[in-house]
């Protein structure tokens, strides 16, 4: 269902502007939103019990073209925060990369739903409006049920007078230094992501502010009356993004309310360790005689997985390569960039640079090549897929030959020449996952880099010659896409023999009379 949507927006934003493709990037951004108009509005906030209310109202009154749309645009980008932080969580957790090595950048998020929902509470704290005030009651009741206070926290909090400046100059002081550590935490929640985007597209970013603007005006953050904690605050109007605890406590018990935030945080933590039926492959592999030290696998990893190290056997090599197992997903990826991983090195049992032992190069040679040996008829085509996008096995026929890896960026740019030229099929088809959409991040992109030969492994120049012929091809399709892939394939076959009629005609037309 979630691809099928995907697609829809696809259609709708195009690929490179589809909201869910960038909804971590998307994240940082309504961070910085809320950072600047933060400091905007903070500059114009007083931290008197009797101020407090007033400065608020002032910014939003006296200067609402600019402090109160900074106010406004403060409060729904941190509602777009939350959001855009939930369907990222939920998409994470759909497409399953939250599993194996990949338990990092999940588990690390986990705090930070935590620290965006205290700095968000602690914000609304700071308006001290009604709002605030069933906020603050409700939310203080819930604390007084754990055990670790020595004194009733709502007995301080029972008179007007439990409220004194110094609450507000320690909640904006939280609500500063609470930012920091969330910073702090983003930085170590993408610290294990080689090239992580933490940049929105322009045109999404423009979108998104012309969207919170034309909201703001529309309908701009507005305090609820002054608090005043002798008088209930009455009916209050509820930011559901961050304040649905309060109402919960209205229906539900606090040990209920506790049961169920411990009992999700628990839930999200253990996750990534629950049983599954994914099979393990064995992580990627070094043989320090094939390397070289040329730190392609090390660009290459999305994972962060690869490092070099000074050599350690004594080769005239400066580096060499080192696999931290524990950080690799086993995408086979290093695999295909690495220089050792040809097909056409003449040794039958070679070993590349950088290997998965579950799938060595000399092992996906003899797979292709007895493949490729049993194809028949004409428009023969060599199709290279990936596990997790459409499945190419279902495309099989006397006539095309396939072949799924890890990811599709496990192929070494030199097995396309290899298919072409050694077995002289006339046609070759890449796919995997949809476009910005790479289950291993970054696959798709190095793909079509290495095949528009603006990265290494490039395509030889004779292969680019087949390229721009039209014998290589490149389409992108998740699981979902398995038609508009045999369509594509069938079209490919199509132009191919076309091709061969083309030129059959071209060299009858050369013969001598
Ligand atoms: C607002 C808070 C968050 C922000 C700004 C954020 C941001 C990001 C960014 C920028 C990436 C890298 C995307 C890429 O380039 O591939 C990422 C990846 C990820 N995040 Fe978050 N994230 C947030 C919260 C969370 C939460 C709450 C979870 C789950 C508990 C989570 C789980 C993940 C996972 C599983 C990945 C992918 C790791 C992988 O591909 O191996 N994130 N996040
Ligand atoms: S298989 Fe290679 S590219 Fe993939 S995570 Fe492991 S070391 Fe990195
Ligand atoms: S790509 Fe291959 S040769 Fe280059 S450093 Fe990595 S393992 Fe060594």
């Amino acid at each position: 269902m979630l691809l099928r949507f995907e697609g829809a927006l696809n259609k709708i934003f195009g690929n490179d502007l589809n909201p869910f493709y960038h909804l971590g990037a998307l994240g940082f951004y309504f961070f910085w939103v809320v950072v600047v108009s933060g400091v905007y509005i903070y500059a114009f906030y007083d931290t008197g019990v009797e101020d407090t209310f007033k400065s608020v109202e002032s910014l939003m009154h006296q200067e609402w073209y600019l402090g109160g749309i900074m106010r406004s645009l403060h409060r729904y980008a941190s509602d777009a925060l939350v959001v855009v932080m939930f369907l990222h969580l939920l998409r994470e957790f759909i497409l399953g990369r939250y599993r194996g090595a990949r338990w990092f950048t999940w588990f690390t998020g986990i705090p930070l739903i935590w620290l965006i929902y205290i700095a968000g509470i602690n914000g609304y704290w700071m308006v001290w409006d009604k709002l605030a005030q069933y906020s603050l009651t409700t939310l203080v009741e819930w604390l007084d049920w754990l055990p670790i206070f020595s004194m009733p926290m709502s007995s301080y909090f029972a008179s007007a007078n439990g409220i004194d400046n110094r609450f507000f100059t320690m909640i904006s002081f939280s609500h500063v230094t609470i930012p920091v550590l969330i910073l702090f935490l983003l930085w170590v929640h993408i610290m294990r992501i080689s090239y992580p985007t933490v940049n929105p597209k322009r045109g999404l970013a423009l979108g998104m502010l012309l969207g919170m603007l034309a909201l703001s005006l529309l309908k701009p953050a507005l305090s609820q009356g002054p608090a005043d904690l002798y008088v209930e605050p009455g009916t209050v109007e509820i930011d559901w993004f961050y304040l649905f605890v309060s109402p919960l406590l209205d229906s539900w018990s606090a040990g209920q309310v506790w049961a169920l935030v411990f009992g999700i945080t628990l839930l999200l933590g253990v996750l990534p360790w629950l049983p599954c039926r994914a099979k393990q492959i064995p992580v990627a592999e070094v043989s320090l005689n094939n390397c070289n030290g040329c730190r392609r696998c090390v660009a290459d990893c999305p994972y962060e997985a690869v490092v070099m190290q000074q050599r350690s056997d004594g080769l005239q090599f400066r580096e060499e390569a080192k696999v931290v197992a524990d950080r690799c997903v086993s995408c086979g990826i290093c695999a295909g960039a690495c220089p050792s991983s040809t097909p056409f090195r003449i040794d039958a049992g070679y070993v590349s640079g950088i290997e998965m032992p579950s799938m060595p190069m000399t092992g996906l040679r003899a797979a292709m090549s007895d493949d490729l040996a049993k194809l028949q008829g004409d428009a023969r085509v060599m199709v290279f897929g990936c596990d997790n996008a459409a499945d190419i096995g279902k495309l099989r026929s006397a006539g095309v030959a396939v072949m799924s890896l890890p990811c599709t960026a496990m192929l070494p740019p030199s097995f396309i020449e290899y298919a072409l030229h050694e077995h002289r099929v006339d046609g070759v088809l890449i796919t995997g996952c949809r476009e910005n959409d790479c289950y291993h991040r970054m696959g798709g992109q190095w793909v079509a880099q290495r095949l528009s030969r603006e990265r290494e492994p490039r395509l030889r120049g004779r292969v680019e010659r087949e390229r721009k012929r039209g014998r290589i091809r490149q389409f992108w399709a998740s699981s979902v896409d398995f038609e508009a892939l045999s369509l594509e394939l069938e079209s490919l076959r199509a132009d191919l023999r076309n091709l061969a009629s083309v030129q059959t005609e071209a060299a009858n037309e050369d013969k001598p009379r």
